[in-house]
Formats: structure tokens, sequence, C-alpha cells
């Protein structure tokens, strides 16, 4: 829209003046805020732009590959992954519990982060994807924590840095998503439903291991293809696959097997507050449990949570 191009434009001029010949710091996380406002940074001083991006081994099917992809190949920005994975399971095994969990993700991750950056040494600006709504939300008056989100006001204090840039501080989430699609990046990250922070550890309910996570990653890319190939998926504002920590008796041809219990939750909402459960047509859910058993090993059962929020939460931890 004509309003929308000419925020990114001014926002672009705005930007090249105010960094100058200076050095940028971005944490990306594949998600739309922090995505958007790297490009933008990225149209207005190019590779004065460095993204850190920590893959924790806790993200979806493919989406580190996915991240760098746009990124690298289709922007040309200067990205750091860092393959972290065998440092946050070593931090989380044998941890059960959910704050616990939270708690040890978003330490780390802060740590991993000011460990790269001080390979870059001195930068002048970091850079936030704050949005309007979160400034809202952690102002004074704020509702009382119900789970520890590490990504809304964990900052490193241990880079070195001037000053923080939030380009996106003025915009709701729509007007993100716009600006994000005037910019080039692909619909597929623009409309991309939320995923938390801590990423697939708090869909394994309970501890975590590596062979949970597989079991877990592969019946969500199981599930997220069907809805996107039935069309609803733009319907549905938040859907995926958790891992519960029950195992329990099936059978398999003549065999009784002991095996985990994969749970589907997919809601609509509009703020995230409060959400109702999304009635997914019973022949898509047939396929789509069908699906998980035969190509999914150790799981036996799929389950539907049909509970809304409240008195649930969306995620299970
Ligand atoms: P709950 O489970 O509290 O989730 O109903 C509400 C929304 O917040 C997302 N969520 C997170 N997002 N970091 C995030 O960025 C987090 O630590 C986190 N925990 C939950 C959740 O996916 C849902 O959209």
């Amino acid at each position: 829209t004509w309003h929308m191009s000419s925020f990114v434009e001014d926002m672009i001029l705005q930007l090249r003046e105010k960094i100058g010949g200076k050095k940028v710091l971005c944490a990306l996380s594949g998600g739309v805020d922090s995505s958007v406002a790297a490009v933008l940074i990225h149209k207005a001083v190019g590779k004065q732009l460095t993204c850190i991006f920590v893959d924790h081994g806790l993200l979806r099917k493919n989406e580190g590959d996915e991240v760098e992809e746009i990124f690298r190949k289709q922007f040309d920005i200067n990205l750091i992954r860092v393959n972290a994975e065998d440092r946050f399971l070593g931090k989380l095994a044998g941890v059960s519990d959910p704050e616990q969990k939270r708690k040890i993700i978003g330490a780390e991750f802060i740590r991993v982060f000011e460990e790269e950056a001080k390979k870059i040494g001195t930068v002048d600006f970091l850079v936030q994807g704050t949005i309007y709504p979160d400034v809202i939300e952690s102002g004074p008056g704020a509702a009382a924590v119900i789970k520890s989100h590490h990504n809304v006001g964990g900052l490193p204090d241990n880079v070195d840095f001037k000053e923080i840039i939030e380009p996106l501080r003025v915009l709701f989430k729509d007007e993100v998503r716009r600006a994000g699609l005037e910019l080039g990046i692909p619909e597929k990250l623009v409309w991309r439903q939320p995923f938390p922070g801590p990423g697939l550890a708090i869909r394994v309910i309970g501890d975590i291991t590596k062979e949970k996570l597989d079991v877990v990653r592969d019946a969500d890319a199981i599930f997220r293809e069907e809805v996107a190939k039935a069309g609803i998926d733009r319907d549905i504002n938040q859907y995926f696959a958790a891992l519960t920590n029950m195992r329990s008796v099936g059978v398999m041809g003549d065999e009784r097997t002991y095996d985990y219990a994969i749970v589907l939750r997919a809601v609509t909402t509009t703020d995230f507050m409060t959400a109702d459960w999304a009635q997914i047509p019973f022949p898509l859910l047939e396929k789509i449990s069908s699906r998980i058993i035969n190509e999914v090993r150790h799981v036996n059962r799929v389950l539907y949570d049909i509970t809304s929020k409240p008195p649930a939460t969306i995620e299970y931890e």
C-alpha cells in the first residue's frame, strides 16, 4: 500500500542517516519481527549489518536452513549461523520443569550470542525487533508473567554496543507484515505462525532428548504440511504438534507396542491472550493421524486437544 511503501522508504533514509558508516549487530531468530527489522537495516546500510542466528537445535524441521537461504542467498546479508544444538541439549539434559527449561534456554541463548558478538568486537548499534504491542505489554501496569518469555526484555549485558535501534517500535503486527512484503521478504516467512523462543523444548513435555525432539519435529512437519495442503493454514492462527510425556500400550501387526503419544494443538485467536480450539475437519485429522503413525517411529497414539484458552494455555509448558 501507499502508506507502507512510504513508511519503508522513510525509515530506510532515517536509518541511513542515523547509522552513517557505523557497525550494526542483530540477533536474528527467523521470526517476523527480527526478520523485518534486519532487512530494513540491511537496505539502509548493507554490509555494515551483521546478523547472528543462534540455532539451538530446537527449531522446526528445515527451519535453520530456510532462514539461512533467505537471509544469506536472497538478501546477501552478513549472517553468522551458530550451530549450538549440543550445547543446549547438554544443558537441558534431565531437566523437566518448564520454567527451569525456559530459564536455561534464555540464559544459554544470551551466552552464545555474547560469545559470537565478542568475535566481532565493538559495534555501535544493536537492533531489536520490538513492535508497538511489546512496548505496551512490557510497560508500566503490564500483566503478571505467567510464563517467562526469554525474547522479551532479555538483553545481553556483555555485548559491547552504544545504542539500541528499534525500527519497528511504532508498528502493529499487521503493519510489520505489510512492511515485510514491501521489502520482498517471502510470504512464507511474513505469514509465519508464532513460534516460541524456547522452540520445541517446550513442546516436548518433561525432559528433552534428541530422539524426542526428532519425533515431535517430524510429527509437526506432517501436521503443518497437511493443514497447508488443505488450504486452511491462514484460518488457524497457531497449530503444532507436541510430545506428551505419556507412553501407552498399542498394537502394530501382531506386536504389542509401548510408545509415545503425540498431541495436536490448533487454535484460532486474535490476540493469543484467549483462544478457541480450532475445529479442524475430522477427515483431515484422520489423514494426519494415520500419516504420523505410519511415518514417525515411536508414536502409537495421536490425540487432538479440544481445550480453549483459558483455562489451558496454547503451549503445554
Ligand atoms: P501461551 O502458551 O502462554 O502462549 O498461551 C501465548 C503465545 O505466546 C507464545 N509463546 C512464546 N513466544 N517466547 C515467545 O516469543 C516464548 O517464550 C513463548 N512462550 C509462548 C505461544 O506460542 C503463543 O503464541
